[in-house]
């Protein structure tokens, strides 16, 4: 079997981060779904209910009194922040193992991944077409998730990859993941986001969230907010490894978002200080090898 056809077999394998955020996205998709029945299935799922009512009661988003209702709760953080907060809450492997073909330690995915979500929260609010908040963490959260199936494909050869980035024989990480596999992580994350029949948008951030200018111009905002949140992230030093910072900024990103380069590190100190915030009200990663 070749690597690619390996590949393909992996991805086919593998679960999707949490059955609840799947069930979500499905009736968020259906344009006259109601409220109710967000609530109603976060309602029947005791660990999920508790996660939305401690981040509910995080300071970022309570104003005044103590949320103790569901209802209350999932209206102030929106739909799509539920999802966030139910992929977030999943002690899947998919988010707390380690990627060893990256050197990546365990933990430091969902580092990154928690960090680009809020940095992407927040970004959504420079950028110039409207994007709920939520999905922007949901897509932050989920973008390198190609990761998870590519790392073992990758074993020993990050020093090989790296150095080909450091030579400039290979544009970016991308591009010698290819070199060496025939495919990134960014097609790969794709091709787990069909599989799970998430919406175009979010499939559109993951695939091209290195290559921004590549995505359909209806979902490019949103790819660039992830695109600026994932570099974001690293800059503020939390990488998976090998492969941090062996990308290239899209200087067009201000075509879609509103923040100049000056205004970045003021935005990283904020992420930062929200992630220790946010950070301590998710489920402690499960203990996987
Ligand atoms: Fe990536
Ligand atoms: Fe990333």
């Amino acid at each position: 079997m070749s690597a690619l056809e390996m590949i393909a077999k992996r991805v086919e394998e593998k679960p999707i981060p949490s059955q609840v955020a799947f069930e979500l996205l499905k009736i968020i998709d259906d344009e006259d779904h109601s409220m109710r029945q967000v609530i109603q299935l976060v309602e029947n799922d005791a660990s999920l209910t508790t996660e939305v009512l401690k981040v509910a009661n995080t300071a970022t988003y309570r104003r005044g009194e103590p949320i103790s209702t569901i209802n209350r709760a999932v209206m102030l953080l929106g739909e799509m922040m539920v999802v966030g907060v139910s992929i977030c809450a999943s002690s899947s492997i998919v988010f707390h193992s380690a990627l060893e073909g990256y050197d990546s330690e365990r933990g430091e995915m969902w580092d990154h991944s928690l960090r680009s979500a809020i940095a992407a929260r927040e970004l959504s609010k420079y950028a110039k077409r409207k994007i709920s908040p939520g999905l922007a963490f949901t897509a932050g959260l989920l973008h390198d998730i190609g990761k998870s199936v590519l790392s073992e494909f990758l074993v020993g050869s990050s020093e090989k990859l790296t150095q080909q980035c450091e030579s400039g024989e290979v544009a970016d990480y991308l591009e010698a993941e290819r070199t060496l596999v025939g495919t990134d992580h960014a097609q790969i994350g794709y091709a787990l986001a069909k599989q799970w029949s998430l919406p175009d948008v979010l499939a559109a951030a993951i695939r091209d969230h290195h290559v921004p200018a590549k995505a359909d111009e209806n979902h490019r905002a949103l790819v660039y907010t992830v695109h600026l949140s994932d570099l974001v992230s690293m800059l503020g030093g939390a990488g998976t490894g090998s492969d941090a910072l062996a990308y290239s900024m899209d200087d067009n990103y201000q075509d879609y978002i509103s923040i100049s380069r000056d205004e970045l590190p003021l935005l990283l100190l904020n992420v930062q200080e929200e992630f220790l915030k946010i950070k301590k009200f998710f489920t402690q990663p499960a203990k996987v090898a």
